[in-house]
């Protein structure tokens, strides 16, 4: 299957990304507005849903969908199995990639940081406001691991919702939520002449030189500039 001609059209250059448009110098008010037009934009189900990619210590990638569940100056919170591939993976490597892709505003943000387990108890808050149903599946599911057919979890869901039937579904100890801190924010909209804007907010590492030829100071310790598209 040849599908070199595929292509869409993107913005024009009146519709461009400059420097004097970001919002904000702090990325993550920044990812604030980016995200708010996401959310308000019809064509978009889950303005939420984004790529994380993990990889194991010798490196080997993986990514998947995910939803973000908050964000704050601390970082990009997501819910998911700690015993997962993703989770092994962050066990031993916490570092990882989010990717959000708005395909109507032609925008992607991509994400890097370290990654922390956020604390129990708020995990549990999150667990509980969660439709029973989805605390059951969360329970049923030892997620990344192998089972015989749709009838073992079919069979399993039905002996949970029996046995919490008048109480609360206690949270398992594989299940919870990470932070994703970042170093690095990448803001991209596309162009249909392909050039396209990216600008790249990174926190310098300590003993780094101050600013980079083309580098830019930003809010607290980030420092910003364009990219090459
Ligand atoms: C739109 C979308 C949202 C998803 N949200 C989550 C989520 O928030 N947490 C989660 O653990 N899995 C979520 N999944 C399922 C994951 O993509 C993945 O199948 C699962 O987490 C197992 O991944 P792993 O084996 O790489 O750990 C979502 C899938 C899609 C398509």
């Amino acid at each position: 299957m040849d599908l070199s001609d595929m292509r869409k059209k993107y913005k024009g250059d009146e519709e461009c990304f400059e420097e004097n448009q970001l919002v904000s110098l702090d990325p993550i008010k920044q990812f604030g507005n980016w995200f708010d037009e996401a959310t308000s934009c019809p064509e978009i189900g889950e303005a939420n849903a984004m790529c994380i990619a993990t990889a194991t210590k010798d490196g080997r990638p993986s990514a998947r969908m995910v939803l973000l569940k908050g964000y704050n100056n601390d970082g990009f919170r997501f819910f998911t199995n700690y015993e997962s591939r993703k989770g092994s993976e962050l066990e031993s490597n916490p570092h990882a990639c989010l990717v959000f892709y708005w395909e109507p505003l032609n925008r992607q943000i991509r994400i890097e940081g370290t990654v922390e387990r956020i604390p129990s108890q708020s995990s549990s808050d999150y667990f509980h406001s969660r439709p029973k149903s989805s605390q059951i599946g969360a329970v049923v599911s030892r997620q990344s691991t192998a089972v015989p057919d749709r009838d073992f979890l079919r069979q399993k869901n039905a002996e949970l919702e029996e046995k919490y039937k008048d109480t609360e579904v206690p949270m398992p100890d594989y299940w919870g939520g990470y932070v994703v801190k970042p170093h690095s924010m990448e803001f991209w909209q596309g162009q249909t002449n392909r050039l396209h804007d990216r600008i790249v907010f990174t926190k310098p590492r300590d003993g780094e030189p101050e600013l980079g030829e083309f580098q830019r100071a930003a809010a607290g310790d980030w420092v910003y500039q364009r990219l090459s598209p």
